[in-house]
């Protein structure tokens, strides 16, 4: 799962998704980065941990870290969640990079539309809400399409 900053949008699919294959009892290895490094080290976003925790998520251990090349290696499919983190991910990918395996988030709700997830920074606790809720959809999709 990668955003731009890895604190609010991709730290919840994240924790969103670890959960729903929790559920599912599904062994799925799931990470979230970020395409810039300037928040490395640090929790999400408080409101990202507020609407998480009123889901029952707990995101709180999540660390940001930034999407490195050979990520697109070591994991199957990479959501990102708009357009400029689509061409981050290419641009970080260079020669390792493969179109099959980046996938726009809200495709899989919204099938060959390439919509943005725009990032709620700077938002307030409703933004969060309707991100919440758009990314609880697409997982949900993301489950019944792979497994
Ligand atoms: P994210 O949101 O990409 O969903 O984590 C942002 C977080 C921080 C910034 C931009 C977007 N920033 O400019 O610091």
């Amino acid at each position: 799962m990668v955003c731009l900053g890895n604190i609010c949008r991709s730290p919840l699919a994240e924790g969103i998704i670890k959960e729903k294959c929790k559920k599912k009892n599904l062994n799925w290895i799931i990470d979230s980065a970020g395409t810039v490094g300037c928040h490395v080290g640090i929790a999400p976003y408080d409101l990202s941990q507020q609407i998480a925790l009123h889901n029952n998520i707990d995101i709180s251990k999540q660390q940001c870290r930034k999407f490195i090349a050979s990520d697109i290696e070591s994991f199957n499919l990479i959501f990102v969640m708009d357009s400029s983190n689509y061409a981050d991910v290419r641009k970080i990918c260079g020669s390792k990079w493969k179109e099959e395996k980046v996938k726009f988030i809200l495709n899989e709700v919204y099938p060959n539309q390439n919509k943005n997830l725009s990032d709620p920074w700077n938002g307030t606790e409703k933004d969060f809400e309707y991100v919440f809720d758009l990314l609880d959809k697409a997982c949900d999709a993301i489950i019944a399409h792979y497994s």
